[in-house]
């Protein structure tokens, strides 16, 4: 099993407009979105959390995305900038596929 961690790219996610805007389509929040997106990709995400009321919403996945939108979500442009998590090989840059 393909473990998804950091489904909400270290919080990055909260920031792009694209995401915000397909989350806003379906009224979900966007770590809720790309929880969603991970799961119907069949991956087990692993999203992080201190807060308990993003910890329950994050758990509560109640919608499908459309497989037009996931296809859309799956060619949104790779985040170039993760600031100070940018030392990760993964979030450097170090594995493009
Ligand atoms: N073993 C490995 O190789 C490896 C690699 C990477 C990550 N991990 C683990 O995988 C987990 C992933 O954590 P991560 O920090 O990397 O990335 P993440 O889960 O993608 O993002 C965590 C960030 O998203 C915010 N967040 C989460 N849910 C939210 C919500 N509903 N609303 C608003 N903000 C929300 C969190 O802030 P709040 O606390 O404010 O909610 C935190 O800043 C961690 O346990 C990490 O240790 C393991």
């Amino acid at each position: 099993m393909v473990e998804a961690y950091s489904p909400v790219a270290h919080g990055e996610a909260l920031k792009n407009p694209a995401i915000a805007k397909m989350a806003e389509k379906y009224g979900v929040s966007i770590p809720q979105l790309c929880i969603a997106y991970d799961l119907q990709l069949g991956l087990v995400a692993l999203p992080k959390t201190a807060n308990p009321d993003h910890m329950k919403s994050n758990a509560d996945i109640c919608f499908t995305i459309s497989d037009a939108d996931m296809e859309i979500l799956k060619h949104l442009p790779r985040i170039e900038n993760y600031g100070e998590f940018g030392i990760f090989p993964v979030y450097g840059g170090k594995y493009k596929d």
